[in-house]
C-alpha cells in the first residue's frame, strides 16, 4: 500500500504547511491547522470528464490563439423571474459560470436557490442536496408557492456520483447545496475540510466550463465571516454572492462580492415571509417605518447600497446615565464612528453628552457603512437629547467631519432623486455638494449647510 501523503491546512484561510503550526502565518489565527490526507489515487477515475476529451479522459492540449482571431459573442444570459438576482449577477445567469452563494447557516440560502430553481420554468434544473432529504426539500417547496417547473432533486454527497447522474440527466442548471457536504473520492480527507472543499469546487468549475451548464454552489460562512474553512474558494469561482441579514429580522440582502461577468456594486433585497423570499423592489418604503406624528430621536438619512440610493431611518435614544459609566450602544452602525460623532457634538456643538446613555439603531436590520448617514445620526442624537422632534418630511445626506463641518458625499443627485420620489419635502446636504448641482429640476427643498449648528438651527428651533 502506498504511503499516505498528508499536509496540514489552516481551516480558516487554506494555507498549507508540511508540519503543524500553532499560529497561521497567513491569517494569524491560532490553532487552526488540521492534518489532511491529500494522496490522490487513480486520478483518471471519477471527476468530471468532458465528452470532448480524448481516450482515457486526457484532454487535447490547448494552443495559444491570437486575441483578434477569437470569435466572441455576447454570452446569452438566462433571465430569471427574480429581478434582484438578475441584477446582482450582472444581468442574468451566464452559461458555464460557477456562482458561490455564501451566508451564515439559517439565513435562507437553500430557500433562495430552491425558489430560483422552481421559478425557472421550462428549464431542466437539478438540485443536489447533501444536507436535506428529498422529503425535506419537498416540504420546503410546498411552502413556496412557486409555479410547477422541471426541477429535480437528489440527495447525494459524492461528486463522482453527481457527475455520473448529470451525464445522463443533462440538466440546464445545477445547484449544489452545500459545497461543505460534498466529497470527492480523489481526496481522502473528510467533507468540509479545506482540501476536500477545494477539490470539489475545482471539479464543479471544470464541469461548468466544459459543459456550459451554470452551477450554483452554497457555501456556509462561519461567524468570523470567512467562508467556512477556505477563503480559497472565493478566488476559484466566477461569482461570489453573499446572503446576509439578521436572522431575527425579515430582510435579507444579496450582495455581489466578486463577479467576473458584471459589477460588484450590486445588491438585491428580499423579505423572508412564511411563503419564502419576496423581492423588495422599493426598499426605502419598507425601511422607513410608518408614522404619522413626529417623534424625537428619529431622522431619515440617505445611504448608498451598491449603486442604489436608499432612505433609511436612524433612531437615537439619549437619556441620563443612571448607572456609572454612560452606555453607548449601536445597532447597524459602527460603534467607533458613533463615539466620534458624539465627541464632535460635545466639542463643536456644546451638547453635554458625556453623562448620557446613547443608543442608536438603524431600522430594518441593515448595516450602514456609508458616511453620508452621519448627519442623520447627529440630528437624531440631538433631537432625542433636546426632545424636539424633527418633521418626518426632512431628510439628511452628508458626512460629518471632526471639526463639525458638513462634508460632501458621492452621487448626491441620485440621493436627492430618491428622497424626492419618496415624498420628502426638505433635504439637508453639504454646501460643498452644491457645485455643479442643478437644483432647479428638483421639487424638494434643498438646504445646503456647511456646519452642524446651521442644521440644528434649521430644524430644532
Ligand atoms: P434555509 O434556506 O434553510 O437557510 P440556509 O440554507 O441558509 O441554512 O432557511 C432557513 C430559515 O428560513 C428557517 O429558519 C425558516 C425560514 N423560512 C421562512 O421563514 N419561510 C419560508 O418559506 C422558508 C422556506 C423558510
Ligand atoms: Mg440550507
Amino acid at each position: 500500500m502506498a504511503k499516505l501523503k498528508t499536509t496540514y491546512f489552516c481551516q480558516n484561510c487554506g494555507q498549507q504547511s508540511a508540519k503543524w503550526l500553532g499560529r497561521c502565518p497567513s491569517c494569524g489565527e491560532w490553532n487552526t491547522y488540521v492534518e489532511e490526507v491529500v494522496q490522490k489515487d487513480e486520478p483518471e477515475k471519477g471527476g468530471w470528464r468532458s465528452p470532448s476529451a480524448g481516450p482515457g479522459g486526457i484532454k487535447v492540449a490547448a494552443k495559444p490563439k491570437a486575441l483578434h482571431a477569437i470569435n466572441y459573442e455576447e454570452q446569452p444570459r438566462v433571465h430569471t423571474t427574480d429581478a434582484e438576482l438578475n441584477r446582482v449577477l450582472g444581468g442574468g445567469i451566464v452559461q458555464g459560470s460557477l456562482v458561490l452563494i455564501g451566508g451564515e447557516p439559517g439565513i435562507g440560502k437553500s430557500t433562495l436557490l430552491l425558489q430560483i430553481a422552481l421559478s425557472l420554468a421550462g428549464m431542466r434544473v437539478l438540485y443536489v442536496s447533501g444536507e436535506e432529504s428529498e422529503q425535506q426539500i419537498k416540504m420546503r417547496a410546498e411552502r413556496l408557492d412557486a409555479p410547477t417547473s422541471d426541477c429535480h432533486v437528489m440527495t447525494e454527497t459524492s461528486t463522482q456520483n453527481i457527475f455520473r447522474v448529470v451525464e445522463h440527466f443533462e440538466p440546464e442548471i445545477l445547484i449544489i447545496d452545500s459545497i461543505q457536504t460534498m466529497q470527492s473520492s480523489l481526496v481522502e480527507s473528510g467533507a468540509g475540510s479545506v482540501s476536500q472543499v477545494r477539490e470539489c469546487t475545482a471539479e464543479f468549475m471544470k464541469f461548468a466550463k466544459e459543459s456550459g451548464v451554470p452551477v450554483f454552489m452554497i457555501g456556509h460562512i462561519t461567524k468570523e465571516g470567512s467562508l467556512a474553512g477556505p477563503k480559497v474558494l472565493e478566488h476559484m469561482v466566477d461569482t461570489v454572492l453573499t446572503f446576509e441579514g439578521d436572522r431575527h429580522t425579515t430582510y435579507r440582502i444579496l450582495r455581489t462580492t466578486k463577479n467576473r461577468f458584471g459589477s460588484t456594486d450590486e445588491l438585491g433585497i428580499y423579505e423572508m415571509l412564511g411563503s419564502g423570499l419576496r423581492q423588495v423592489t422599493n426598499p426605502s418604503e419598507i425601511l422607513i417605518s410608518q408614522r404619522d406624528e413626529a417623534l424625537s430621536g428619529v431622522t431619515i438619512g440617505s445611504m448608498l447600497e451598491g449603486n442604489r440610493p436608499l432612505m433609511i431611518e436612524t433612531q437615537a435614544l439619549v437619556s441620563v446615565a443612571t448607572y456609572g459609566t454612560p452606555q453607548r450602544s449601536s445597532t447597524g452602525f459602527d460603534a467607533k464612528r458613533l463615539n466620534m460623532l458624539l465627541a464632535v457634538l460635545e466639542k463643536r456643538g456644546g451638547f453635554r453628552l458625556g453623562q448620557q446613555d446613547v443608543f442608536l439603531n438603524i431600522a430594518g436590520g441593515l448595516r450602514v457603512e456609508d458616511p453620508a448617514i452621519d448627519l442623520a445620526v447627529c440630528a437624531a442624537v440631538v433631537s432625542s437629547y433636546e426632545d424636539i422632534a424633527i418633521p418626518p418630511s426632512v431628510a439628511f445626506a452628508a458626512e460629518v467631519g471632526l471639526g463639525g463641518e458638513v462634508r460632501a458625499v458621492s452621487r448626491i443627485e441620485s440621493r436627492i432623486a430618491e428622497a424626492e420620489k419618496l415624498g420628502f419635502k426638505q433635504m439637508f446636504i453639504s454646501k460643498y455638494n452644491m457645485k455643479g448641482l442643478d437644483t432647479k429640476g428638483f421639487k424638494i427643498n434643498i438646504k445646503p449647510v456647511s456646519r452642524l449648528d446651521e442644521v440644528f438651527q434649521g430644524v430644532l428651533m
